[in-house]
């Protein structure tokens, strides 16, 4: 069952009932607000009083028959009469339960038949409250539980009987603290407090994720008097947030591989030449070193070196490419950055004619995000414009930072290529999008995706000259961490 909230300014609803808690010596624990105003004893005088003293109790059976049918049922119902403070006698009807989990201790509640309309009211918000799937708990200015609804029980694993009355800081987890004592300082002035995310200890010590609103409550003069609290255990929307960042991120290295998939076999043959320079360099030595040339043969040897360090670089930025690993984000120097996405973009395009021209502004010097994840976004955009120049006569890709407003750096990418393709250029950014035989289509709307979660914007236009300028934006330095979710 869903109830709706109560509206933000209702009292803690037990609070409404002329309820009282009394301890197995008969003692009151607990006075609600409306005990005070039913009998006319404030709580401060009430507390710790012998109930049936106090209020001069006679029930209308006798006390062994109450006491059986608390043992038997639980629960007594029954007619009592009873003395407010200033002497009037009360003809009431009264429900007595025995808390569930304390059972020597007796919860009273009292309605006046003279008075049930509000009584009834307050009955009904009551139950409303204590079947809520939201945890509702009421507290009064000094941090003490007045109110915990059977939600609250459940979310904490606190009873009522247990909690209220002791300080709320029981299920604040310590960091918590002092954050608790201001909001209640908030409160108790009338400042508003906003909704938000927070975490509470359960009373196994473990921590559970809420959201919760917080509002004032008032007593009937109007004077803020506590605060109520309504919370909710958001474990789920965390554990899909955990979820959803890690499909994400999966999604991320999935699309990083399948990139370096369609570069496959010029990626086989980049690692191969080294290997094959190597193999003729040992063919040549051992040549020289026949015809007993020593310094010959020394000079092959340390080609054969370089070329093996030439290799070994390669596959080794190649795994550094291709390892999945958590977003780290820190000033990388922009023109490392776009000189490693361009040789592995270049790989085995030595043949095409295409004109590189790079134009790095000394003002957009770094840039802040994770190398691995720009580079491959650079990797995606470089491969677009070189693929879609393949056909075209004049193939020049020219690769430009400078510095932007609002301490931006922005990185363009341009093609003289045929431009986007009138079908995509509406749907650019969606995935699935392609014209390509052997494309994903996914490049872009995950490139967008990266850009994005690095505070940046990824934007495409025409080329005045023919061809596309893709352009990305991103903070110059200090600027908000990239939050994965969007990723
Ligand atoms: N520089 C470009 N010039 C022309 N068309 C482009 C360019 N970049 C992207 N496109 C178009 O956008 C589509 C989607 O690109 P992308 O998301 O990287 O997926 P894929 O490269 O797998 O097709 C491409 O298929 C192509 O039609
Ligand atoms: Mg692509």
């Amino acid at each position: 069952m869903t109830v709706p909230a109560p509206p933000d300014a209702a009292p803690p609803a037990f609070d409404l009932l002329p309820a009282l808690i009394r301890t197995p010596d008969g003692r009151i624990r607990q006075w609600t607000t409306g005990a005070e105003r039913l009998y006319g004893w404030p709580r401060q005088s009430a507390l710790g009083q012998s109930a049936h003293t106090l209020l001069d109790t006679e029930p209308a059976e006798p006390a062994e028959a109450i006491g059986a049918a608390l043992r038997r049922d639980g629960v007594w119902q029954g007619r009592v009469h009873q003395r407010k403070a200033d002497g009037q006698r009360l003809d009431l009807a009264a429900h007595w339960s025995v808390a569930a989990d304390s059972p020597t201790e007796v919860l009273e509640v009292a309605i006046d038949p003279g008075n049930a309309g509000s009584t009834e009211a307050a009955y009904r918000l009551a139950a409303i409250v204590d079947s809520s799937e939201e945890a509702i708990i009421g507290k009064d200015l000094a941090g003490r539980v007045t109110s915990w609804n059977r939600a609250a029980e459940q979310m904490l694993g606190y009873t009522a009987a247990e909690i209220i009355g002791r300080p709320i800081a029981l299920v604040l987890p310590d960091r918590l603290l002092a954050e608790e004592a201001a909001i209640l300082e908030r409160i108790g002035r009338g400042e508003p407090v906003a909704r938000h995310e927070s975490t509470r200890r359960r009373k196994d010590g473990t921590i559970v994720p809420i959201f919760l609103s917080i509002s004032p409550v008032r007593d009937a003069a109007g004077r803020i008097v506590g605060a109520a609290t309504i919370a909710r255990d958001i474990s789920d929307r965390i554990h899909m947030r955990e979820a959803l960042r890690t499909s994400q991120m999966e999604l991320v290295h999935v699309s990083r591989l399948s990139e370096l998939g369609q570069i496959a076999s010029a990626l086989a043959h980049e690692v191969n030449q080294p290997l094959a320079a190597i193999a003729n360099y040992a063919a040549a030595g051992r040549r020289t070193l026949a015809a007993g040339n020593g310094a010959g043969a020394a000079t092959a040897l340390e080609r054969i070196g370089q070329q093996a360090g030439r290799g070994g670089e390669i596959v080794q930025r190649l795994r550094d490419f291709m390892r999945k690993r958590p977003t780290e984000t820190r000033p990388e120097p922009l023109a490392e950055v776009i000189e490693e996405s361009l040789s592995l973009a270049l790989i085995g395009m030595h043949e095409r004619p295409i004109r590189l021209t790079r134009w790095l502004d000394p003002a957009a010097g770094t840039a802040v995000l994770d190398r691995i994840q720009i580079e491959q976004v650079l990797f995606n955009l470089l491969r677009n414009a070189i693929e879609a120049m393949a056909e075209a006569p004049q193939q020049e890709l020219t690769v430009a930072t400078r510095r932007r407003e609002g301490n931006r750096v922005e990185i363009a990418i341009a093609d003289t290529g045929p431009g986007l393709p009138e079908t995509v250029r509406a749907r650019l950014f969606q995935p699935f999008v392609t014209t390509k035989a052997n494309g994903l289509g996914i490049g872009l709307s995950i490139c967008r995706g990266i850009v994005q979660a690095h505070d940046g914007t990824l934007t495409a236009e025409p080329n005045p000259g023919g061809g596309t300028i893709f352009r990305i934006t991103l903070p110059a330095s200090c600027a908000a961490v990239p939050d994965p979710r969007n990723v």
